[in-house]
């Protein structure tokens, strides 16, 4: 039932993860707009599960997707022409997931290359996931993290998912 390029992209871990193990308060907007997500919950909720199940359900809307943190969409970027639109790319793939946002470090320099490709995104009217285990309400930690620019366009109309209960890798 899932793609091969679906089985080639999802790591060992996650590749149990099938459409009827997403949380409804994920997948019912997400199908009715398809617009940012923001997976927000304590670590081991099951955030990145929850994002190759939905990822697992073909989507004839989704072109194409890329799972994978700032700084992997940072390196991608720098590594490529900023004018082009190849479909792999971290500001032209169909979805952009960005995991664990706030883990990695913030240089300068990423938060100015993260600024630009959430900017494409936007100008582009692309979807962009973010799971992160920081309160991403305005001015709160992972305001304070993203900064201004990129925390409005990727986080202010974005529908918030919370994902609770205990952490799975303990139980
Ligand atoms: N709905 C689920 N059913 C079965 N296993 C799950 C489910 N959600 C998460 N897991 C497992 O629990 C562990 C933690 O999930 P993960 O998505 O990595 O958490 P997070 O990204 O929130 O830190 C992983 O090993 C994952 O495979
Ligand atoms: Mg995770």
């Amino acid at each position: 039932m899932t793609s091969a390029r679906w089985l080639h992209q999802t790591p060992p871990r996650f590749r149990d993860a099938r459409p009827d193990m997403i949380p409804d308060d994920m997948r019912v907007p997400w199908l009715a707009h398809r617009g940012n997500v923001i997976a927000f919950g304590a670590t081991g909720t099951g955030k990145t599960f929850a994002t190759y199940a939905l990822l697992a359900e073909k989507d004839p809307q989704i072109k194409s997707w890329m799972v994978t943190t700032i700084d992997g969409a940072v390196e991608h970027f720098r590594n490529g022409n900023e004018h082009d639109m190849r479909r792999s790319k971290p500001d032209a793939c169909g979805l952009l997931v960005l995991d664990d946002v706030g883990v990695d470090t913030m240089t300068e320099w990423a938060s100015g290359a993260l600024d630009r490709i959430i900017n494409r995104r936007h100008e582009r009217m692309l979807p962009t996931w973010v799971t992160t285990n920081l309160d991403p309400s305005d001015g709160g930690p992972l305001y304070q993290y993203l900064g201004n620019r990129a925390w409005s366009r990727l986080v202010s109309d974005a529908h918030v998912v919370l994902m609770g209960g205990k952490d799975r890798r303990q139980a």
